[in-house]
């Protein structure tokens, strides 16, 4: 290839990450708030440590997170973990060194509260039962929630047992996905004030968790708002902690195309990616952007995976000028829950990951390699070619 890229890969522009973060930490100042990033969303070195110099901390989800952004950093940064799943080993591994830790639910905190450092500010995820995402499977307030404490368990437990929370300092709330407005926010923020008061008034900080495209938003004037809500009615300190918004805009997926032919009523351009490099797409049923697509164009296409599975296809694509076997193809906006997601069925490596590097070269930070497949096989006795 021109570019030197042996595909499939994954690369992350170093230049538009600086971006994007650079306008979440201004957004973040101009409220007056902690911004934190959640590895969740992409948690390969290059976008650790351009995150990093322009966060307050790393809102990790589990024991690996922690210890990878520890490891990463040499124990240097801020952290803090919101899991459902919350270990006794973790809390003893963390120790002290966990600065924040959010508790799914009263069962979870009363059973670990103990196990928990003098140093950690211990939190608790509320759910206030307020959806904003029509598709349940990704509506942390739908009916039965597993994600947080229902608000209105908490604003009876507060009637009925002032002293019922005793030990938590703040509140975690997370419940929105790709919003590209902040109206969602502003009802929640105002939903809790009235619905949880007298909880508000005995905690310290509140973290509004992810969920919002601050680069896709044009007016922030209701997330200043529902900031203010709590910072200034409360005096809470605020934080968020967004994945995508940081780094969805700073990654694309290459693929080559390798046979075309004809299908019923399109040709058929089988790749060298599949879905399961980003299997969002499978999941959520979207076709992504694709470089160089036009509506109307001369020559469409089914761009498909080449996984056995038939609905490992990303969609039908126009384009000015024909593809041939050997054509690029450029995934954009790829950088969330790509490569955090992807796996290797059918024994389709990952995707080689690259940098851009501001000054535009590229450096290949790692190659998915037989080795890696077989290792996770439990095949360890192969001779390395
Ligand atoms: C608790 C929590 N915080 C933050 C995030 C990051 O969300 P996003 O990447 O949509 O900003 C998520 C994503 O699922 C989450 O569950």
């Amino acid at each position: 290839m021109a570019d030197g890229i042996d595909t499939p890969a994954f690369v992350i522009d170093e230049k538009a990450l600086r971006r994007d973060v650079a306008l979440l930490r201004k957004i973040a100042d101009q409220a007056s708030c902690k911004l934190l990033y959640s590895p969740k969303a992409c948690s390969l070195s290059p976008v650790l440590r351009g995150v990093a110099p322009k966060v307050d901390g790393f809102a990790c989800s589990s024991l690996f997170e922690l210890r990878l952004v520890d490891r990463q950093f040499g124990g240097a940064p801020t952290l803090h973990l919101t899991s459902p799943l919350i270990e006794q080993k973790t809390l003893e591994e963390f120790g002290g060194r966990l600065d924040y830790l959010t508790f799914n639910s009263l069962s979870q905190w009363r059973r670990l509260r103990g196990a928990v450092s003098a140093e950690t500010r211990v939190g608790l995820r509320v759910n206030p039962q307020l959806s904003f995402i029509r598709d349940p499977r990704y509506d942390p307030c739908r009916r039965n929630s597993k994600l947080g404490t229902p608000i209105g368990g908490l604003a009876d437990l507060i009637e009925s047992e002032p002293a019922g929370l005793r030990g938590v300092t703040g509140l975690h709330f997370h419940t929105n996905c790709e919003a590209t407005d902040f109206a969602g926010l502003l009802a929640t923020a105002r939903h809790i004030r009235d619905v949880i008061p007298k909880v508000l008034k005995q905690i310290d900080w509140i973290n509004l968790g992810g969920g919002y495209l601050f680069d896709s938003a044009g007016d922030y004037a209701d997330f200043y708002e529902a900031v203010a809500i709590f910072r200034e009615t409360f005096g809470l300190e605020v934080f968020i902690e967004p994945g995508a918004a940081a780094v969805r805009r700073c990654g694309t997926i290459e693929a080559t195309v390798h046979d075309i032919f004809d299908g019923d009523d399109i040709q058929i351009a089988i790749l060298d990616t599949t879905v399961n490099h980003m299997p969002e797409v499978l999941e959520f049923q979207f076709e992504p952007d694709v470089l160089g697509h036009v509506d109307g164009g001369l020559h469409s296409y089914m761009l498909a995976g080449c996984t056995c599975l038939a609905g490992d296809v990303f969609g039908q694509y126009s384009f000015d000028r024909a593809l041939t076997p050997g054509s690029r193809i450029t995934f954009l906006n790829m950088g969330a829950y790509t490569m955090s997601k992807a796996h290797r069925f059918n024994g389709v490596g990952l995707p080689a990951i690259y940098a851009r590097r501001p000054d535009g070269s590229l450096d290949e930070v790692r190659t998915d390699r037989f080795e890696d497949f077989a290792q996770n096989a439990g095949v360890t006795d192969i001779a390395v070619a």
